[in-house]
């Protein structure tokens, strides 16, 4: 059985519910699935994981919300290397340049991007959180 472990910031539950609908898919395929809000993640977690999926909102300008999502991401540099890799994301007003910058900086990290990371305007829909769904699924045939 494929662990996939999902860890996540949302200010206001738009990316928190498109962490579930990756979650239900992941699970739909029978994976052991844990689902993290980042204040709870450990790098370990990261480590552990067959596979892995990041989500956070746009912040700041075109930023990873600064306090917690970030030095997340800084402390799992090494851990990331070679591990199959989901990104996603609720954004605003903008054009969607935080997730094209964290992913290019996933990448310069050596994970394994399985999918361009899936950005999705203020609250997700029923269609978007299929979208999710699908993601979710190919963490597990990753
Ligand atoms: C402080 C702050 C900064 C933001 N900066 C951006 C931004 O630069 N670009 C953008 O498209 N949206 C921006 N947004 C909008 C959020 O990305 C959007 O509201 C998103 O749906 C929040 O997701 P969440 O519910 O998971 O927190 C910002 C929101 C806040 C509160």
């Amino acid at each position: 059985m494929k662990n996939v472990v999902i860890i996540y910031w949302s200010g206001t539950g738009n990316t928190e519910n498109m962490a579930i609908g990756v979650m239900d898919g992941a699970k739909s395929e029978g994976a052991n699935v844990k689902l993290l809000s980042v204040q709870g993640a450990k790098v370990e977690d990261v480590l552990k994981a067959d596979a892995v999926a990041f989500g956070c909102p746009s912040m700041g300008t075109e930023q990873l919300e600064e306090s917690e999502m970030e030095p997340f991401v800084e402390s799992i540099s090494d851990a990331i290397e070679g591990k199959d890799t989901a990104l996603f994301g609720s954004y605003g007003w903008g054009n969607g340049e935080w997730m094209t910058d964290w992913q290019e900086r996933m990448e310069s990290y050596g994970a394994r991007i399985i999918e361009d990371g899936l950005i999705i305007n203020n609250e997700p829909d029923e269609e978007d959180i299929e979208k999710c769904k699908e993601l979710g699924k190919l963490l597990t045939k990753a």
